[in-house]
């Protein structure tokens, strides 16, 4: 996608389509405005008949506006005067995509971004407006046989600013946005493939393309016979009845010398049957998205590298399939660890743990600044929270705060769950160091503990993406998240300012 910044009015540029807002009780956006005054009170008019609605999520396509030089005006509700939100000038944004996208017209110029929104910035209207309009774009086309649709041929989005001085901050806004919609659509694509084509082998090779001609990105797989003499037992258990090899996958981004690195460690189950602990059957096809924690870190690095953020990231992906077979693990089986700690395997379907404290032991040598997992860990989680919000926990208040505040900043929200000593006493194994399950209370939370257990000392936190990691139903498919969330932490920490 190409961007633009302009300062030019609403009805003066020759583009396919204008986007403009209007509110409740006939009061119009800078750019309705602009229009309504060259159309001699077209807005006006379509208001009073009712075929634009103010409330937001509404959109309506204009065509023959006379007075103006675009082929389109989308009409977009923004609610009530005064009170646009981030999330309602998102709304309104994904909401005009949608109309055009179905449209031909090719170059768009949003001029809600001219709007008062919170307290929101040049820079951070340009980078959602990138972001929406990436999330509208993106389709599942590749499994699909025959003469693909044709998508839209939007390729030029054009940002209205107030003045000259804001380009720059805009420009830079829609880079990032650019920036974090390639990893989202990563994350998207490798969440939706099926895990017979998605396999740990295909996360490796994803990860390896990544870095090729990408001087600050290296990557690296450890097969299973490095990973054995490494003292893996628990990662291993987990892929022992799968003919799919596991892959531990590193991906190195050096962008700011010897600085300690941010390490984010991602679930990458490619599939999750349950194991011996077979899952029912039906929406198990769901449980191809088990490797969402995978594709968000893996999608992280990628908007990393495309911002070329100065800082330093790590990516470490433990990549398993968890099948039940007559080689598979079973309930009862203790396990060694990495750390050394032995783990009772009640449940073999409480995999992602197995293979996630391995990871996060390994990840012990690149002395993390923060080191932040990532998984697809509890139904528990989804109960909690739904599928709004994404399950915060962390040894660390400061950095719960941090991971925090970058969810509501990004438009790509959590909410903190605890931690603590009488939630872990319920991980007590009679004959291990500790059981991979802590019965049916608090589940996101006897996870997040179970996973403490091998993260003291560290800096970090867990995030339970359990929810929000794909959609179901009518409009099933990978979200994206937590890439948003993610590159905000990360852009936050380089201090660019939202
Ligand atoms: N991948 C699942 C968690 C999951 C389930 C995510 C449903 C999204 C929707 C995970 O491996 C799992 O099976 N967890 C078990 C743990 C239990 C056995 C302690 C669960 O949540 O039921
Ligand atoms: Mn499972
Ligand atoms: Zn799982």
């Amino acid at each position: 996608m190409k961007y633009f910044t302009t300062t030019s009015k609403a009805s003066r540029r020759a583009v396919d389509c204008v986007i403009v807002g209007v509110y409740t009780r006939s009061r119009l956006g800078v750019g309705a405005e602009d229009v309504d005054a060259a159309s001699k009170g077209e807005i006006t008019k379509r208001i009073k008949s009712g075929d634009v609605s103010a409330s937001i999520g509404h959109c309506e396509i204009l065509t023959n506006v006379p007075g103006i030089k675009a082929d389109r005006v989308a009409v977009v509700g923004l609610g009530k005067s005064g009170k646009l939100t981030a999330t309602g000038f998102k709304k309104a944004v994904t909401a005009a995509a949608q109309a055009i996208t179905r449209t031909k017209a090719k170059s768009v110029l949003n001029c809600l971004t001219l709007e008062p929104v919170d307290s929101s910035s040049a820079y951070y209207l340009a980078r959602h407006t990138a972001e929406s309009v990436n999330d509208v774009l993106y389709r599942f086309t590749q499994m699909k046989s025959g003469r693909k649709k044709k998508g839209s041929p939007l390729s030029s989005v054009g940002l209205a600013i107030a003045k000259r001085g804001d380009a720059a901050k805009a420009m830079r806004g829609a880079e990032h946005g650019e920036g974090i919609a390639t990893g989202v659509s990563l994350a998207r694509e490798l969440g939706n493939l099926p895990a017979n084509v998605c396999t740990p082998s295909y996360l490796a090779r994803t990860a390896k393309k990544l870095a090729t001609g990408k001087g600050k990105l290296t990557t690296k797989v450890l097969s299973e016979a490095e990973m054995k003499r490494l003292g893996m037992g628990s990662l291993l258990s987990v892929s022992a009845g799968s003919a799919e090899p596991a892959k531990l996958i590193v991906m190195q981004y050096k962008g700011a010398g010897s600085d300690q690195p941010v390490v984010l460690v991602g679930k990458g189950v490619t599939f999750d049957t349950g194991g011996i602990s077979l899952k029912p059957g039906p929406a198990m096809d769901e449980m191809k998205f088990d490797m969402c924690g995978a594709a968000g870190v893996i999608g992280t690095m990628a908007a990393v590298a495309k911002m070329k953020l100065p800082i330093n990231l790590t990516v470490v992906v433990p990549a398993v399939e968890n099948m039940p077979s007559s080689t598979a693990t079973k309930p009862g089986d203790i396990v060694k660890s990495m750390s050394g700690q032995t783990i009772e395997v009640l449940n073999t379907d409480a995999e992602g743990r197995l293979i996630l404290c391995d990871a996060l032991t390994y990840s012990r040598r690149f002395k993390p600044a923060a080191i932040i997992d990532v998984a697809t860990l509890t139904g528990a989680c989804v109960v909690a929270l739904g599928a709004h919000r994404t399950g915060i926990m962390s040894n660390s208040e400061e950095l719960r705060e941090e991971i925090f505040a970058a969810g509501e900043t990004a438009e790509d929200r959590g909410w903190p769950l605890p931690l603590g000593e009488e939630y872990a006493a319920q991980l007590k194994s009679n004959f291990a160091d500790m059981a991979n399950i802590g019965g049916p209370g608090g589940g996101a939370v006897t996870a997040g503990c179970f996973l403490g257990k091998f993260t003291d000392g560290l800096n970090w936190a867990h995030l339970d993406i359990a929810g929000t990691a794909w959609k179901s139903g009518a409009k099933k498919g990978a979200s994206g998240r937590p890439v948003p969330m993610l590159s905000q932490v990360l852009l936050a920490r380089c201090g660019v300012l939202p």
